[in-house]
C-alpha cells in the first residue's frame, strides 16, 4: 500500500494523506541552519548544533506523536484548521505534501479556502522562509484569520527539557512591528537571538504560550485562536512563543500571499545592544530586508533549486530501470548530503541531544558525499582527524559546534582509526588533492603536537599493528563497527553503558571484521604512500597486510564463512561452534570487499552462506540464529529482542557490503537482488509494512525473528545512504574513482541493459555510454575515450579537457 507517489520530474515525493504510518519528514538547509519538517508540519529548527543551538521546541516521545512544529492556523468562522492537518486535525477537504530537495510544499483546502505553503532554507542565509498563499475558491467573499505559531527553545535543548527551576524565569522577547525577537540569555553570555517575522502589517501578536493556548489547552485548541484575537503580550519567563495574527479578506477567486521568515542572528560581543536592554537589530533587519516580497522569495527559491540541480548533476544515470534512475539521480544523493550534515545527531529517532558527530559515521558519510562538495569533505576530514589521539586511536564522537572530542564516551572503538583512511582515500581518489596529506593536523585538538595528515593515517594503521590479540587478529576494544558487540564489557546492571562500562584494553577479544578493514584500507593507505613516493612505507604496509590475510585465513575462517570475532576468553563468535549467532554479515562483506578469499573460493563460499542463512525477502539479516538470551560476554547485541537492531535485524548499512562483495566475484544478478531488497523506491508498495519514508533508507528493518518482520526504524541518518550510493554508483554501475582517474567496470544483472552515466569528476564532465550486447554480468572488453581505444578500465585523467565521451562495451 502507498501513501503517495514519486514525482520524478519535480524531484518530489508527493504524500496524499496526512495519516502516514509514521511522520514522513524532510530536511531543510544545506550548511549551518537546519529544519526537520514532517508531512504534518511538525519538526524543529537549529543552528549548527541540534543540542546547543536549538531554536524551536519539539516534544519527542509525546502522547500525540509529532507534536510541535511551525504551525499556521486558519480561522474561518467557527472552523479552525491547519494546512498540514496537525495540530487541530480538522479533516481537510484536500491535502497534499510535496517533499522536495531542500524544500517542502503543503496544500490544504477547507470550506473553499486553499492554503498553500512553500518552505525552504536558502543555501546562503540562516533563515527559514515560508510563503503562505491563501485563495478563496468559492463564489462569495470570505473574511478569515491566519495565525502563525512557533514555540522557542531556550537554546540548549537538553537543559531546556530538564531545568525548569531556572528556565521558567529566563524567557525574554522583544516585538517591533511585525517582527518578534527571541532573546533569552542574550543579556548574559549569549551573543545570538532568533527572529520570526512576516512581510505584512499584523493585526496582533502573542509571545506567551499560556496566553495563546489558555490554561490546560493543547496546541490543538489554542484559546486565542478560538477567540479570534491575539493579546499582544510580551512574555516574561515561562514559555515564550511567537505568533502573528493576520486578518484576511478574500473576494471570490482572490489570493493573498505572505512571506514568513524565521532567522538566526549573531552579533559581535561589543555590538550586542542598541541601547541598554534593547538588542541590536541591524543584522536581523538586513536579513529580513532580503525577503520582503513574493518576488524575493521566488528568486531565493529558484536559486536553491539551481544549487541542488547543479549538485545532483555530478552523477546522473539514464537506464531502463526507473527505480535506479530515481534513487541514484535524486534521493540517494540527497540523503547522502543530509547524513553528511547531520551525522547521527538530529532525526525523528535521534533527539539531537545525544550523540554528536560519530568518528566512524562521519568518515563513512564522506564516501557518499565527497563528489558533491569536495571542499566540505576536506574540511570534515581535518575536523575528524583533529580529534584523533597521538597513538592513533580516536574519540568516538565529537560535538559539531566545538569540534572537540566527546570525553563522556572517549575512545577505544578499534575500527575508528581505519575509517579515517577510508574517508581520506575517497577524498583523494575523487579530487586528486594530495595537498591535504601535508596539512598540519592536531591531536586531540592540541596544535602543539600537530603532524601532517599523512602521519595521522600512518598512526591509524599502526594502531592496529600494535594492538593485536592471541590469533594475530586486531583487538576489538569497546566495539568495532558493530557498537553492540561488546566483548569486553560484562555489564550486569541496568543503566551502565555497554560500550563504556568494561575496559577497552586488557582483555584479548579480537575482531575479524577489523582484520578485513585493515586489509582493504591498509592497501588504500599503501597506495597513498606510493603516490607520495614513499615506497619503503608502501612495502612495509603491504607486508603487514599480507600477515593479516594469513591470520584471517588461519583463524578467521570457519569452513563455510568468516568468523566474526574471538571473545575475551578466546572463544569464537559467529562460528558453527556457537549455539546462537553462528554467522554474522559483517566479516563476510568486509573480508570479501578487501579481496580476501576471492582467489581460493572462500569468498564465494562465504557469500553463498550469507544467501542461505541470512537472506530474507526484506534484506539480509546481520546474524543468525538470533540470540534468545542475554550473554554477558557479548554485551548489548544480546540485549535486543530477537530480530531487532544488531540482534538479527536487517541492519541496512551492511547490506551494500554484501552487494559490493558480490560484485567483487562478478555476480551482478545477486548484487542487484541484494540492492533491491532494501531500496526505498522498490519497496514503496509495502509502505504499510515498512512504515518509514519510501524515499530514504532506514537504519534497520526488523528481521525474520521479529514480530513485525519488514518494519523499518531509524530512517534518514544511517551509513546506509553513503554505502548504498557507493555500491550502486561505484560497483554495480561501476564508475569508480581511482587515484589515476575514473575506472569503468560495471557489474550489473545480465538483463539490466545498456545505460548512460554523466559523471563530473575533478572538473571534467564524462559522458559514459555502457553497452552490454551479450548480457554479461561483469567485464569490460573495450573502452574508447573520445574515439580512441584505451587499455584496461581506467580513463586516463586529462585536465585540459572539459568534456570526455566514453564508450565501454561489456564482453
Ligand atoms: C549505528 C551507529 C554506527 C554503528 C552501527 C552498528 O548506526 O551510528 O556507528 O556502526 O549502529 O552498531
Ligand atoms: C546503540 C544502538 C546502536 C548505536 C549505538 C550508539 O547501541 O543499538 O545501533 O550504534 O547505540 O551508541
Amino acid at each position: 500500500m502507498k501513501f503517495g507517489y514519486f514525482d520524478d520530474n519535480n524531484k518530489e515525493y508527493v504524500i496524499t494523506t496526512p495519516k502516514t504510518p509514521l511522520p514522513w519528514i524532510n530536511y531543510l538547509g544545506c550548511n549551518d541552519f537546519f529544519t526537520l519538517l514532517s508531512n504534518t508540519c511538525g519538526g524543529y529548527t537549529f543552528y549548527k548544533d541540534a543540542k546547543l543551538l536549538r531554536m524551536t521546541r519539539y516534544r519527542y516521545n509525546d502522547t500525540t506523536p509529532d507534536t510541535n512544529g511551525k504551525y499556521f492556523y486558519i480561522k474561518d468562522g467557527d472552523t479552525i484548521w491547519n494546512p498540514g492537518w496537525q495540530p487541530t486535525k480538522t479533516e481537510l477537504d484536500s491535502y497534499e505534501c510535496r517533499h522536495g530537495i531542500g524544500y517542502s510544499k503543503f496544500t490544504g483546502v477547507k470550506n473553499n479556502i486553499e492554503a498553500a505553503l512553500v518552505t525552504f532554507v536558502p543555501a546562503d542565509n540562516p533563515v527559514e522562509l515560508t510563503k503562505v498563499t491563501l485563495t478563496n475558491k468559492g463564489n462569495a467573499k470570505k473574511d478569515i484569520q491566519l495565525f502563525s505559531y512557533v514555540e522557542w527553545c531556550l537554546w540548549n535543548a537538553d537543559d531546556d527539557m530538564k531545568n525548569y527551576q531556572r528556565n521558567l524565569s529566563i524567557g525574554e522577547v522583544e516585538v517591533v512591528d511585525s517582527t518578534i525577537y527571541h532573546k533569552t540569555e542574550y543579556r548574559e553570555r549569549r551573543n545570538h537571538y532568533a527572529v520570526y517575522s512576516v512581510n505584512a502589517k499584523i493585526d496582533g501578536f502573542e509571545t506567551s504560550r499560556d496566553e495563546f493556548r489558555g490554561a490546560y489547552n493543547g496546541p490543538d485548541k489554542p484559546a486565542a485562536v478560538i477567540e479570534g484575537k491575539l493579546h499582544n503580550t510580551i512574555a516574561s519567563g515561562w514559555y515564550p512563543i511567537a505568533s502573528h495574527q493576520l486578518n484576511v479578506s478574500l473576494e471570490a477567486g482572490e489570493s493573498k500571499t505572505f512571506v514568513f521568515a524565521l532567522g538566526y542572528i549573531e552579533n559581535a560581543e561589543d555590538d550586542k545592544w542598541e541601547k541598554p536592554g534593547v538588542i541590536n537589530k541591524k543584522k536581523a533587519n538586513a536579513l529580513l530586508a532580503k525577503y520582503q516580497t513574493t518576488e524575493d522569495f521566488d528568486k531565493a527559491f529558484d536559486e536553491l533549486c539551481k544549487y541542488w540541480d547543479n549538485l545532483l548533476s555530478k552523477f546522473h544515470i539514464e537506464s531502463s530501470d526507473e527505480h535506479v534512475n530515481r534513487m541514484v539521480n535524486i534521493w540517494n544523493q540527497y540523503q547522502c548530503m543530509v547524513t553528511f550534515n547531520m551525522s547521527r545527531s538530529a532525526s525523528y529517532y535521534e533527539t539531537g541531544i545525544g550523540r554528536g558527530m560519530g568518528f566512524r559515521d562521519s568518515c563513512q558519510d564522506l564516501l557518499g558525499f565527497v563528489h558533491l562538495i569536495p571542499d566540505r569533505a576536506r574540511e570534515r576530514i581535518i575536523d575528524i582527524a583533529s580529534t584523533q589521539f597521538q597513538d592513533g586511536s580516536a574519540y568516538h564522537q565529537y560535538q559539531p559546534l566545538t569540534k572537540k572530542g566527546n570525553s563522556d564516551i572517549g575512545s577505544g572503538f578499534n575500527d575508528d582509526p581505519l575509517w579515517l583512511i577510508a574517508g581520506t582515500s575517497a577524498y583523494i581518489r575523487e579530487t586528486g588533492d594530495t595537498s591535504i596529506l601535508k596539512e598540519m593536523v592536531p591531536y586531540d585538538n592540541d596544535m602543539s603536537v600537530a603532524t601532517t595528515l599523512m602521519e595521522h593515517l600512518k598512526r591509524s594503521f599502526d594502531y592496529i599493528v600494535n594492538h593485536k590479540g592471541p590469533h594475530d587478529l586486531p583487538l576489538i576494544g569497546r566495539a568495532d563497527w558493530n557498537d553492540c558487540l561488546n566483548l569486553n564489557c560484562f555489564s550486569e546492571h541496568p543503566g551502565e553503558s555497554f560500550q563504556c562500562f568494561g575496559p577497552s584494553e586488557g582483555p584479548v577479544a579480537e575482531s575479524v571484521f577489523i582484520a578485513g578493514m585493515f586489509v582493504k584500507y591498509g592497501r588504500e593507505y599503501a597506495a597513498l604512500a606510493k603516490l607520495l613516493g614513499d615506497t619503503a612505507e608502501e612495502a612495509r604496509v603491504l607486508a603487514e597486510v599480507d600477515k593479516m590475510i594469513a591470520a584471517i585465513e588461519k583463524d578467521g575462517w570457519d569452513g563455510e564463512w568468516f568468523v566474526r570475532a574471538y571473545d575475551a576468553y578466546s572463544h569464537k563468535v559467529g562460528s558453527k561452534e556457537c549455539d546462537e549467532g553462528q554467522i554474522y554479515i559483517e566479516p563476510q562483506g568486509m573480508c570479501v570487499m578487501a579481496g580476501v578469499g576471492v582467489d581460493n573460493g572462500n569468498a564465494e563460499k562465504a557469500l553463498n552462506s550469507v544467501k542461505a542463512k541470512l537472506d530474507t525477502k526484506y534484506g539480509v539479516m546481520i546474524l543468525q540464529p538470533a540470540y534468545t538470551r542475554y550473554h554477558l560476554e557479548l554485551g548489548e547485541i544480546t540485549s535486543y529482542p530477537p530480530g531487532y537492531k544488531e540482534n538479527a535485524g536487517i541492519f541496512c548499512h551492511n547490506n551494500p557490503w554484501i552487494s559490493i562483495a558480490e560484485t567483487c566475484i562478478g555476480r551482478g544478478d545477486r548484487a542487484f537482488e541484494v540492492y533491491k531488497k532494501t531500496c526505498p523506491s522498490y519497496i514503496e508498495d509495502i509502505s504499510e509494512i515498512h512504515r518509514t519514508e519510501p524515499y530514504v533508507y532506514s537504519q534497520m528493518v526488523a528481521g525474520a525473528d521479529a514480530k513485525f518482520h519488514g518494519e523499518a526504524k531509524n530512517s534518514w541518518l544511517t551509513g546506509t545512504a553513503a554505502w548504498t550510493f557507493t555500491n550502486i554508483s561505484q560497483y554495480i554501475l561501476g564508475i569508480y574513482p581511482t587515484l589515476e582517474g575514473l575506472s569503468v567496470n560495471p557489474c550489473t544483472p545480465a538483463a539490466f541493459g545498456d545505460f548512460n552515466v554523466t559523471r563530473v569528476y575533478r572538473g571534467v564532465t564524462y559522458n559514459i555510454e555502457i553497452k552490454n550486447p551479450n548480457k554479461v554480468q561483469k567485464g569490460v572488453s573495450s573502452l574508447t575515450v573520445d574515439g580512441v581505444e584505451v587499455q584496461g578500465n581506467v580513463i586516463p585523467f586529462d585536465p585540459s579537457k572539459k568534456v570526455v565521451n566514453v564508450i565501454a562495451t561489456m564482453k
